[in-house]
């Protein structure tokens, strides 16, 4: 049996976000809901990709110092306790690197030309140039990242599945070459919770201007919610509207309960209710979530050093875990430590 799967030790579950700065409430319910619960049932790990950020904004690194602290200041408000999970900057364990490496000796170009993101964002993000190396190799990094934790579980969101699949290949090729199970073949997870989109019903995304900031001020969340689009047809309101075609609903379906529900769409059905009556109680239940989540951000925006603190004890661990897996890593490959 391979080291990695000792009986008694707790599964492990990593994953990583690029340094964006302040989380919305896109991440919450996306990712970092789902990260919380996670830690109280396996041994998790989850880190800053600021490596990965550098694969695309590689020419803007003056902002990352406030982005790292800003996001995992967003990971704690949001209750990921670093006493359950080891939070960690990927920069500060530089065994990534060092498998990224030794794993791109045997990686064919043709695996990462084939991830569906490599063609998608060189056309999203057309105005940058990503012919780089670096962009090319980003999701041989992300598998390096994976398996240096032998992380059984990656919780991911559904554009991230292209990656894990190629981790798991990347292990298969390489335990196949040196003929010992030495690299752990991870599962992606997907998020169960309800995804909350963005207040035009895209996608969340700061770069859309649709988001509600974790720490955003009480008067901007109700006002943002308050302007929301809604059904285009109910233009007056006695024009009934269908739920199905408005932002609000999914709104509703995160936050309300079955019987909010029922009110919302009979009386969004029959002309009822008014789109300000229905958006009452969905502005209400994000205050209330974001309250405590607003209030835990200030302490630890007044003690950044605890932040640091908390991402450096993070990185130790972090450090450790990896060191073992390069230890097998460089044995497999013959590079014998002098
Ligand atoms: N690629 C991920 C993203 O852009 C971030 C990431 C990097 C990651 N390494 C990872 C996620 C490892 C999970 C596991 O969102
Ligand atoms: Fe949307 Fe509610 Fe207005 Fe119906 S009543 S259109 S669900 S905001």
């Amino acid at each position: 049996m391979a080291e990695h799967s000792q009986p008694n030790q707790p599964k492990r579950v990593l994953s990583g976000m690029r340094p964006t700065g302040k989380l919305h409430l896109g991440h919450y319910h996306g990712a970092l809901k789902n990260w919380r619960s996670l830690q109280d049932g396996y041994e998790c790990f989850y880190f800053v990709a600021d490596w990965h950020a550098l694969t695309t904004d590689y020419g803007d690194t003056e902002i990352f110092a406030n982005h790292v602290v800003d996001m995992v200041i967003d990971w704690l408000a949001t209750g990921i306790d670093p006493g359950k999970a080891s939070i960690f900057l990927q920069s500060a364990v530089p065994e990534h690197a060092e498998l990224h490496l030794l794993l791109s000796m045997t990686t064919p170009l043709s695996w990462l030309e084939r991830v569906p993101s490599y063609k998608e964002q060189q056309t999203r993000l057309e105005g940058k140039s990503l012919d780089t190396y670096g962009f090319l190799g980003y999701p041989l990094l992300q598998a390096a990242d994976i398996l240096i934790y032998a992380a059984e579980f990656v919780p991911v969101g559904g554009d991230q599945a292209a990656h894990v699949e190629l981790t798991r290949e990347v292990a298969r090729r390489f335990n196949h070459l040196h003929r010992a199970p030495v690299l752990a073949e991870p599962a992606a997870l997907h998020t169960q919770v309800a995804k909350l989109p963005g207040l035009d019903g895209q996608k969340m995304s700061k770069s859309y201007n649709n988001a509600i900031a974790l720490r955003e001020a009480p008067e901007s969340v109700a006002k943002k919610i308050r302007t929301m689009p809604t059904d285009p047809a109910r233009v007056r309101r006695t024009d009934p509207g269908d739920p199905a075609k408005c932002p609000v609903w999914q709104f509703h379906q995160v936050y309300s309960d079955a019987n909010t529900r029922d009110w919302v769409r009979e009386g969004c059905v029959s002309a009822g209710i008014g789109c300000v009556d229905c958006k009452k109680p969905v502005i209400e239940a994000v205050l209330a979530e974001l309250a405590p989540i607003r209030e835990t951000a200030r302490h630890y925006e007044n003690n950044p050093d605890e932040v640091r603190d908390i991402i450096r004890q993070g990185s130790e661990k972090a450090r450790q875990a990896a060191s073992a897996t390069m230890d097998r890593v460089r044995d497999a490959m013959g590079l014998s430590r002098w």
